[in-house]
Protein backbone atom coordinates (compact mmCIF):
# COMPACT_ATOMS: atom_id res chain seq x y z
CA UNK A 1 0.00 0.00 0.00
CA UNK A 2 1.72 2.96 -1.11
CA UNK A 3 1.00 6.83 0.23
CA UNK A 4 -1.01 8.90 -2.53
CA UNK A 5 -0.12 12.39 -3.48
CA UNK A 6 -2.39 14.66 -5.21
CA UNK A 7 -2.02 18.07 -6.59
CA UNK A 8 -3.27 19.68 -9.65
CA UNK A 9 -0.36 19.97 -11.47
CA UNK A 10 3.22 19.97 -10.45
CA UNK A 11 3.46 21.86 -7.39
CA UNK A 12 2.63 19.17 -5.31
CA UNK A 13 5.88 17.96 -6.29
CA UNK A 14 7.62 20.60 -3.62
CA UNK A 15 5.72 18.29 -1.19
CA UNK A 16 6.91 15.76 -2.44
CA UNK A 17 10.21 16.22 -2.49
CA UNK A 18 9.83 16.71 1.29
CA UNK A 19 7.82 13.49 1.99
CA UNK A 20 10.77 11.65 0.48
CA UNK A 21 13.24 13.09 2.10
CA UNK A 22 11.53 12.86 5.10
CA UNK A 23 10.13 9.26 4.81
CA UNK A 24 12.54 7.54 2.73
CA UNK A 25 11.34 4.23 2.68
CA UNK A 26 7.46 5.37 1.87
CA UNK A 27 6.56 4.20 -1.55
CA UNK A 28 4.65 7.58 -2.59
CA UNK A 29 1.95 8.04 -5.92
CA UNK A 30 1.97 11.35 -7.49
CA UNK A 31 -1.03 12.53 -9.09
CA UNK A 32 -1.30 15.85 -11.17
CA UNK A 33 -3.88 16.86 -12.65
CA UNK A 34 -2.35 18.82 -15.55
CA UNK A 35 -5.51 18.76 -17.32
CA UNK A 36 -7.39 20.24 -14.87
CA UNK A 37 -4.93 23.04 -13.54
CA UNK A 38 -5.35 25.63 -12.54
CA UNK A 39 -7.73 24.96 -9.89
CA UNK A 40 -7.33 28.16 -7.99
CA UNK A 41 -9.84 30.23 -10.90
CA UNK A 42 -12.70 27.25 -10.52
CA UNK A 43 -15.60 27.21 -8.31
CA UNK A 44 -14.99 25.22 -4.91
CA UNK A 45 -18.01 22.56 -6.38
CA UNK A 46 -15.66 22.02 -9.25
CA UNK A 47 -12.64 21.82 -7.20
CA UNK A 48 -14.59 18.90 -4.51
CA UNK A 49 -15.54 16.80 -8.13
CA UNK A 50 -12.14 16.90 -9.51
CA UNK A 51 -10.68 16.04 -6.37
CA UNK A 52 -12.85 13.38 -5.75
CA UNK A 53 -12.17 11.90 -8.85
CA UNK A 54 -8.55 12.36 -8.33
CA UNK A 55 -8.50 10.75 -4.96
CA UNK A 56 -10.69 8.04 -6.53
CA UNK A 57 -8.26 7.04 -8.95
CA UNK A 58 -5.04 6.89 -6.10
CA UNK A 59 -7.61 4.18 -4.43
CA UNK A 60 -7.22 2.27 -7.02
CA UNK A 61 -3.43 2.34 -7.04
CA UNK A 62 -3.61 1.06 -3.57
CA UNK A 63 -3.91 3.96 -2.00
CA UNK A 64 -6.05 4.13 1.28
CA UNK A 65 -4.02 7.31 2.78
CA UNK A 66 -4.17 10.34 0.28
CA UNK A 67 -2.46 13.96 0.80
CA UNK A 68 -4.01 16.38 -0.90
CA UNK A 69 -0.47 18.48 -1.63
CA UNK A 70 -2.63 21.19 -3.26
CA UNK A 71 -3.84 23.75 -0.80
CA UNK A 72 -6.86 24.98 -3.69
CA UNK A 73 -8.09 21.71 -2.70
CA UNK A 74 -7.57 21.70 1.23
CA UNK A 75 -9.14 24.76 1.44
CA UNK A 76 -11.93 24.34 -0.94
CA UNK A 77 -12.86 20.48 -0.80
CA UNK A 78 -11.44 18.59 1.81
CA UNK A 79 -13.98 19.47 5.24
CA UNK A 80 -16.48 18.58 2.40
CA UNK A 81 -14.79 15.49 1.47
CA UNK A 82 -14.44 14.78 4.97
CA UNK A 83 -17.72 15.23 6.51
CA UNK A 84 -19.59 13.51 3.37
CA UNK A 85 -18.08 11.49 1.14
CA UNK A 86 -15.15 9.95 1.87
CA UNK A 87 -15.56 5.84 2.80
CA UNK A 88 -14.51 4.94 6.73
CA UNK A 89 -11.41 2.80 5.66
CA UNK A 90 -10.07 6.05 3.75
CA UNK A 91 -8.37 8.76 4.88
CA UNK A 92 -7.46 11.96 3.44
CA UNK A 93 -4.74 14.77 4.80
CA UNK A 94 -4.57 18.35 3.25
CA UNK A 95 -1.42 20.68 4.13
CA UNK A 96 -3.52 23.47 5.84
CA UNK A 97 -3.14 21.62 9.09
CA UNK A 98 0.68 21.49 10.07
CA UNK A 99 0.79 25.02 9.37
CA UNK A 100 -1.58 26.36 11.37
CA UNK A 101 -0.37 24.26 13.84
CA UNK A 102 3.32 25.69 13.15
CA UNK A 103 1.80 29.28 13.52
CA UNK A 104 -0.63 28.82 16.81
CA UNK A 105 2.48 26.81 18.71
CA UNK A 106 -0.16 24.09 19.48
CA UNK A 107 -1.46 20.70 17.89
CA UNK A 108 -4.63 20.94 16.10
CA UNK A 109 -6.57 18.21 18.90
CA UNK A 110 -6.17 21.25 21.69
CA UNK A 111 -9.34 22.36 22.10
CA UNK A 112 -8.63 25.28 24.81
CA UNK A 113 -9.70 29.24 23.87
CA UNK A 114 -7.46 30.91 21.49
CA UNK A 115 -4.65 32.65 22.93
CA UNK A 116 -1.88 35.40 21.52
CA UNK A 117 0.89 34.21 19.75
CA UNK A 118 4.58 34.83 18.56
CA UNK A 119 3.71 36.30 15.41
CA UNK A 120 1.22 38.99 14.34
CA UNK A 121 1.19 40.10 11.17
CA UNK A 122 1.37 37.15 8.44
CA UNK A 123 0.94 37.58 4.57
CA UNK A 124 -0.65 34.87 2.74
CA UNK A 125 0.32 34.97 -0.57
CA UNK A 126 -2.44 31.97 -2.15
CA UNK A 127 -4.22 31.33 -5.08
CA UNK A 128 -7.80 33.09 -5.86
CA UNK A 129 -9.92 29.80 -4.27
CA UNK A 130 -7.85 30.01 -1.37
CA UNK A 131 -8.19 33.09 -0.40
CA UNK A 132 -11.89 33.03 -1.17
CA UNK A 133 -12.79 30.41 0.80
CA UNK A 134 -11.46 31.95 4.30
CA UNK A 135 -10.17 28.67 5.34
CA UNK A 136 -6.83 29.91 6.21
CA UNK A 137 -8.23 32.61 8.59
CA UNK A 138 -11.18 30.73 9.98
CA UNK A 139 -9.04 27.73 10.96
CA UNK A 140 -6.32 30.93 12.65
CA UNK A 141 -9.55 32.42 14.33
CA UNK A 142 -10.36 29.29 16.17
CA UNK A 143 -6.83 29.20 17.69
CA UNK A 144 -5.03 32.42 18.07
CA UNK A 145 -6.03 36.00 19.13
CA UNK A 146 -4.79 38.85 17.62
CA UNK A 147 -3.15 37.91 14.67
CA UNK A 148 -3.53 40.18 11.46
CA UNK A 149 -3.83 37.85 8.12
CA UNK A 150 -3.19 39.96 4.72
CA UNK A 151 -3.98 37.99 2.09
CA UNK A 152 -3.09 38.29 -1.53
CA UNK A 153 -4.68 36.08 -4.22
CA UNK A 154 -1.89 35.50 -6.33
CA UNK A 155 -3.38 35.42 -9.68
CA UNK A 156 -1.38 34.28 -13.07
CA UNK A 157 1.32 32.56 -11.24
CA UNK A 158 0.41 28.60 -11.42
CA UNK A 159 -0.72 28.82 -15.05
CA UNK A 160 3.55 30.60 -15.96
CA UNK A 161 4.86 27.65 -13.29
CA UNK A 162 2.44 25.03 -15.62
CA UNK A 163 3.69 26.50 -18.91
CA UNK A 164 7.26 26.90 -17.91
CA UNK A 165 7.39 30.85 -18.51
CA UNK A 166 9.45 31.59 -15.47
CA UNK A 167 10.25 34.86 -16.56
CA UNK A 168 6.48 36.11 -16.34
CA UNK A 169 6.50 33.53 -12.82
CA UNK A 170 8.48 35.88 -11.60
CA UNK A 171 7.30 39.57 -12.70
CA UNK A 172 3.58 38.31 -11.31
CA UNK A 173 5.31 37.26 -7.85
CA UNK A 174 7.10 40.82 -7.79
CA UNK A 175 3.68 42.22 -8.22
CA UNK A 176 1.87 40.47 -5.97
CA UNK A 177 4.47 41.04 -3.19
CA UNK A 178 4.28 44.90 -4.05
CA UNK A 179 0.41 44.79 -3.96
CA UNK A 180 1.04 42.89 -0.71
CA UNK A 181 3.26 45.04 0.81
CA UNK A 182 0.68 48.23 0.37
CA UNK A 183 -1.80 46.42 2.46
CA UNK A 184 0.89 45.41 4.99
CA UNK A 185 3.99 46.98 4.81
CA UNK A 186 5.86 44.84 7.47
CA UNK A 187 4.35 41.47 7.74
CA UNK A 188 6.74 39.47 10.21
CA UNK A 189 5.93 36.02 8.36
CA UNK A 190 4.96 34.99 4.88
CA UNK A 191 3.04 32.13 4.10
CA UNK A 192 3.46 30.45 0.81
CA UNK A 193 -0.13 29.21 0.68
CA UNK A 194 0.39 27.33 -2.31
CA UNK A 195 2.72 24.37 -3.12
CA UNK A 196 3.51 25.46 -6.06
CA UNK A 197 4.93 29.21 -4.98
CA UNK A 198 8.15 27.23 -3.37
CA UNK A 199 9.24 26.68 -6.96
CA UNK A 200 9.57 30.29 -7.19
CA UNK A 201 10.72 31.04 -3.37
CA UNK A 202 14.34 32.60 -3.56
CA UNK A 203 12.21 35.05 -5.82
CA UNK A 204 9.26 35.82 -2.99
CA UNK A 205 12.07 35.73 -0.17
CA UNK A 206 14.05 38.23 -2.22
CA UNK A 207 11.04 40.78 -3.20
CA UNK A 208 9.90 40.36 0.55
CA UNK A 209 13.30 41.45 2.25
CA UNK A 210 15.45 39.59 4.85
CA UNK A 211 13.54 40.80 7.93
CA UNK A 212 10.12 38.52 6.65
CA UNK A 213 10.36 34.79 8.05
CA UNK A 214 8.71 32.35 4.98
CA UNK A 215 7.05 29.67 6.39
CA UNK A 216 8.11 26.03 4.42
CA UNK A 217 5.02 24.51 4.42
CA UNK A 218 6.77 21.27 3.02
CA UNK A 219 8.55 20.35 5.64
CA UNK A 220 6.25 21.08 8.25
CA UNK A 221 3.63 18.56 6.10
CA UNK A 222 6.87 15.96 5.99
CA UNK A 223 6.47 16.36 10.21
CA UNK A 224 3.20 16.15 10.07
CA UNK A 225 3.09 13.06 7.92
CA UNK A 226 5.58 10.73 9.77
CA UNK A 227 3.72 11.44 13.24
CA UNK A 228 0.35 10.45 11.37
CA UNK A 229 1.99 7.14 9.76
CA UNK A 230 3.62 6.73 13.02
CA UNK A 231 0.39 6.35 15.00
CA UNK A 232 -1.09 4.85 11.62
CA UNK A 233 1.23 2.32 11.02
CA UNK A 234 -1.44 0.47 8.75
CA UNK A 235 -1.95 2.83 6.38
CA UNK A 236 1.16 2.47 4.22
CA UNK A 237 3.12 -1.02 3.12
CA UNK A 238 4.93 -2.49 -0.16
CA UNK A 239 3.61 -0.22 -2.99
CA UNK A 240 5.28 0.97 -6.20
CA UNK A 241 6.03 4.36 -6.37
CA UNK A 242 4.95 6.28 -9.74
CA UNK A 243 4.11 9.69 -10.89
CA UNK A 244 0.41 9.79 -12.64
CA UNK A 245 -0.52 12.67 -14.77
CA UNK A 246 -3.99 13.57 -16.81
CA UNK A 247 -2.03 15.89 -18.96
CA UNK A 248 0.73 14.89 -21.73
CA UNK A 249 3.11 12.51 -19.87
CA UNK A 250 6.25 13.80 -21.85
CA UNK A 251 5.70 17.27 -21.17
CA UNK A 252 4.63 17.36 -17.49
CA UNK A 253 7.97 14.52 -16.94
CA UNK A 254 9.93 17.66 -18.85
CA UNK A 255 8.64 20.67 -16.68
CA UNK A 256 8.81 17.96 -13.81
CA UNK A 257 12.32 17.03 -14.11
CA UNK A 258 13.63 20.46 -14.35
CA UNK A 259 11.88 21.72 -11.46
CA UNK A 260 13.18 18.62 -8.62
CA UNK A 261 16.47 18.42 -11.07
CA UNK A 262 15.88 14.86 -11.13
CA UNK A 263 14.29 12.32 -13.18
CA UNK A 264 10.35 12.31 -13.05
CA UNK A 265 9.05 9.98 -15.32
CA UNK A 266 4.95 10.81 -15.50
CA UNK A 267 2.18 8.28 -16.74
CA UNK A 268 -0.66 8.22 -18.51
CA UNK A 269 -3.44 8.48 -15.34
N1 LIG B 1 -0.71 23.91 -6.00
C1 LIG B 1 -2.06 24.13 -5.67
C2 LIG B 1 -2.22 24.86 -4.38
O1 LIG B 1 -1.48 24.57 -3.45
C3 LIG B 1 -3.02 24.42 -6.77
C4 LIG B 1 -2.83 25.64 -7.58
C5 LIG B 1 -3.82 25.74 -8.71
O2 LIG B 1 -4.06 24.72 -9.37
O3 LIG B 1 -4.33 26.83 -8.94
O4 LIG B 1 -3.08 25.70 -4.19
Amino acid sequence: MAVGVFDSGLGGLTVLRALERRLPDVPFVYYADSAHAPYGVRAANDIFELTCTAVERLWDEDCDLVVLACNTASAAALRRMQESWLPRDKRVLGVFVPLIEALTERRWGDNSPPREVRVNNVALFATPATVASRAFQRELAFRAIGVDVEAQACGGVVDAIEEGDMILAEALVRSHVDALRRKMPTPQAAILGCTHYPIMEEIFRDALGPGVEVYSQADLVGESLADYLQRHPGMVGEGEAKFLTTGDPRRVSGQATQFLRRRIPFQQA
